[in-house]
């Protein structure tokens, strides 16, 4: 009954409906209208085979495919898949390549993305190239017969570069490779891979769609049918699956998506033009400024800006950068991104401590570089706190 009435229209429902609505229906046993959380690992069978849709929990759960529907609709995809960590659900998309296989891949990235290419997944005899994709052009050059998918991470994480998704996609169409974007920073709010020619969408739930720093989740999106089996058989079989409760979470922090997106890119600009202002700050990378080298590409593919701002202090020093963000009070000094509380990190000594610095220090991420992910708190409060901390 309630599938029926739900199924309706909600295909064709709007951005800020979908992230509440979005791919929902009130549970079948008693109408609950968010999904109860299934807390199970296996489910009754009348005989063999002889059960309701679910049969162990690695393989299916209620509340995770309530969290797997929500995300495929505010995506624009047709199937989502909620794996135990942004790394899983990379880690899965990986997977599908064969030994002999190449990839070519942002070269500034998440740290963490870079050390499962390099260190986990090399070794496996799949070959990584890292550029930088600013110029899509330059891609096509690293481009060969061995070539299978292209991994795109815009705004880049922490540099705030932006990559052409629309441009990228018709090079991978050309050479039929696989295009994979990390839309972590943007969110389907700011920005939908799908709808500009991408593959696979993959999320950090973790981050802004989780939206409260209080799980670790991972997500791909898919249009098509046979690479979303593909990619079904790998999490069933590799099995690093998103547990019931931090499905009931997730799902949760996505019906507060656009609001907090709005709030979050409204605060960033704000603190964005403040730090481009003060005397003591060098450069400010934030996709928003006019003057930001693919500002025209962000305009074109965004929504909005987003809160994330990385910034360098005059004289580039690394004992400046550590004094500040040891000085932040209001802005909490730790990884992560994308909650509502405002963070501050240190990339070259946290999130992307896992890359030879001589690598780092190509794409931009030097000691002396502060990433912060701006939060809903009230704007005047969390510029209050940098003019104390960079004083
Ligand atoms: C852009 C980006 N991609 C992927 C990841 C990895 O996600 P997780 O920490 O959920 O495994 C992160 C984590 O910081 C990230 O920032």
């Amino acid at each position: 009954m309630y599938a029926d009435q739900n199924k309706m229209s909600k295909k064709d429902l709007r951005f800020n409906s979908k992230t509440i609505h979005g791919g929902q229906q009130p549970d079948k046993a008693y109408g609950a209208v968010m999904p109860p959380i299934y807390q199970t690992s296996t489910y009754a069978q009348s005989t063999p085979g002889g059960h309701m849709g679910y049969e162990y929990s690695r393989s299916a759960n209620p509340t995770r495919t309530a969290l797997e529907n929500a995300l495929a609709s505010i995506e624009n995809g047709n199937y989502g898949l909620a794996f135990a960590s942004g790394l899983s659900a990379m880690d899965a998309v990986i997977k599908l390549l064969n030994p002999g296989d190449e990839v070519v891949s942002t070269n500034d990235l998440y740290g963490g993305s870079y050390r499962l290419f390099k260190q986990v997944f090399e070794k496996y005899g799949i070959t990584f190239h890292f550029i930088g994709m600013q110029d899509a052009a330059a891609i096509e050059s690293h481009i060969n017969e061995k070539t299978k998918l292209i991994w795109v991470e815009t705004p880049t994480n922490p540099m705030m570069n932006v990559i052409d998704i629309r441009a990228v996609s018709a090079l991978a169409k050309k050479h039929q490779l696989l295009l994979a974007v990390d839309n972590t920073f943007a969110t389907p709010y700011l920005q939908r891979p799908l709808d500009l020619g991408a593959d696979i969408v993959m999320h950090s739930a973790t981050k802004y769609l989780g939206g409260h720093s209080d799980v670790v989740v991972g997500a791909l999106v898919v249009k098509d049918k046979e690479l979303a089996d593909q990619l079904y058989f790998i999490q069933n079989a590799s099995g690093a699956v998103c547990g019931p409760m931090d499905s009931f979470l997730t799902l949760r922090g996505i019906k507060t998506l656009h609001v907090r997106m709005q709030r979050h890119c409204e605060n960033g600009k704000a603190i964005a033009q403040y730090l481009a202002k003060h005397p003591k700050i060098e450069k400010v990378y934030w996709p928003g400024f006019e003057d930001h080298p693919n500002h025209e590409v962000a305009k074109d593919q965004m929504n909005g800006f987003g809160g994330m701002i990385s910034f360098i202090t005059k004289g580039s020093s690394y004992d400046d950068a550590i004094k500040i963000v040891e000085k932040l009070q209001v802005f909490t000094l730790a990884e992560s991104l994308g909650g509502v509380e405002s963070l501050a990190g240190h990339p070259a000594s946290m999130t992307h401590a896992s890359i030879p610095k001589t690598e780092r220090e190509k794409s931009g991420v030097v000691d002396a570089l502060i990433r912060l992910s701006v939060g809903i708190e009230d704007v005047d409060d969390l510029i209050a706190d940098l003019e104390q901390a960079i004083g």
